[in-house]
């Protein structure tokens, strides 16, 4: 370009990791349209789901003054407040939360939210001091590495790891280094943030670790960001049992997408009344309002508990069965390899560990996109630690939102060639 970029500029055009990652994915699948596709993060295609938006979508253009509440109107910087007190009294019924239309607002995708409650809330600070956002542990969700506007602006730390029965294993937060333990290093944390179930792992972070760090953020008086975005309340994601507390110290973050709606972009920032309103300030000056087509496709599926019915009969079921799908080729293919595989707890992603690889996740990411398959090297969502752990390039993730007669072919060509270089090892 022939213009000089500003800080700004530098910052976010540059190609971050994540753009890049991306582009990669986009341009290998222009170039080989067959190839097999483990990579992104696109929800797969219910049918079922796919039916209820079709059937929301009707009722929506058959109702008086439809077509206006799906795009003819800006809606108000918080949202459209038929949505909000919506979901409010779902929130209050489902989970027992005492909150009112004035603890949610919307934003343009729950990326977009992130975006600005990390920078609200880290960063630096008119006495001149830096605050960074804790991950309780690596690895976590890619999306969030490029959100900061300024460097350094994640802390995490190395997860715990447990090993279990039938190749399996699972992190936990390694609590006794947690910089939130002494007055002097939880200075410099600004909020707290995790997925749950978490992306890229499929780790549900237990309720009683959830309960420790609230305890402690608490104590410290600094706000955890808890990223439902396939978790509870909806769409449910999860394998095993999870609360889902409220206090006023938590920001929730909901959204729409793994539901099947990625491309209506409608994300649910539930927190206090303070966070909700200085939030929205932030929202206003950066979107001047949230797109109406998700509250008015789906307010109804919130008056009624619909969500429930889609998210438990429909969405759940479908990633539990792909997820058993997958998980018993990676058994089969792999058994002669010493593949571990993350306890699929939730989500959408199975996160290989092939330890002791002769060669970074990122070569055999590279080979394997050679061989037309496309995985995710595990070393991205390394975000906020030191990257010389070797565990860190050992890992995958492969998504499970696909046929299985793709996910056989993928796993089959991997296990080919994990073999192949653990022989020449
Ligand atoms: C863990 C997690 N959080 C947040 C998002 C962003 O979702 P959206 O902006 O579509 O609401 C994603 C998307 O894949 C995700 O995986």
């Amino acid at each position: 370009m022939n213009y000089k970029l500003s800080k700004f500029g530098e910052r976010f055009c540059a190609p971050s990791g994540t753009f890049t990652l991306m582009d990669d994915l986009g341009k290998a699948l222009t170039t080989n349209p067959d190839m097999l596709f483990l990579g992104g993060g696109n929800p797969a295609q219910i049918p079922a789901v796919e039916a209820e938006i079709v059937a929301a979508i009707e009722a929506l253009l058959a109702s008086p003054g439809g077509v206006q509440r799906l795009c003819g109107n800006y809606q108000s910087p918080q949202g459209d407040p038929a949505f909000l007190e919506a979901m409010a009294a779902y929130l209050q019924r489902n989970c027992g939360w005492p909150v009112t239309a004035e603890n949610i607002a919307l934003a343009n995708g729950s990326q977009a939210a992130f975006f600005v409650l990390f920078n609200m809330l880290a960063g630096e600070f008119d006495d001149d001091n830096l605050s960074q956002i804790l991950l309780p542990m690596a690895p976590e969700y890619i999306g969030y590495a490029s959100s900061g506007l300024s460097d350094n602006f994640f802390v995490s730390q190395k997860p715990l790891i447990e090993p279990l029965a039938d190749g399996q294993f699972k992190y936990h937060i390694d609590f006794d280094n947690l910089p939130l333990n002494d007055a002097a290093s939880a200075q410099g944390i600004g909020a707290i943030c995790l997925s749950r179930p978490t992306n890229p792992t499929g780790n549900v972070i237990g309720d009683d670790e959830l309960e420790h760090l609230r305890q402690l953020a608490k104590a410290r008086n600094i706000p955890i960001i808890i990223d439902a975005a396939y978790g509870l309340p909806f769409p449910g994601i999860l394998f095993t049992q999870a609360d889902c507390p409220w206090d006023d110290g938590i920001i929730y973050l909901m959204s729409l997408s793994k539901l099947g709606l990625p491309g209506v972009r409608t994300g649910i920032v539930v927190a206090s009344r303070e966070i909700i309103a200085a939030y929205t300030r932030a929202n206003t000056a950066l979107n001047l309002a949230c797109s109406s087509a998700g509250p008015a496709l789906t307010r109804p599926w919130f008056e009624d508990d619909r969500v429930n019915l889609i998210g438990r009969t429909m969405v759940q079921p479908f990633y539990e069965q792909a997820c058993q799908t997958a998980l018993r080729l990676v058994r089969d293919k792999c058994a002669d390899l010493p593949v571990r595989v993350h306890a699929p707890q939730g989500a959408i992603f199975l996160w290989l560990w092939c330890e002791n690889l002769p060669i970074s996740s990122e070569e055999l990411y590279q080979r394997l996109k050679a061989r037309g398959v496309l995985v995710l090297s595990g070393h991205h969502f390394f975000i906020g630690i030191d990257t010389d752990w070797p565990h860190a390039h050992e890992c995958l993730r492969i998504t499970y939102c696909q046929s299985e007669t793709v996910l056989e072919q993928a796993i089959t060509l991997l296990a080919e060639e994990l073999r192949s270089l653990y022989q020449a090892d």
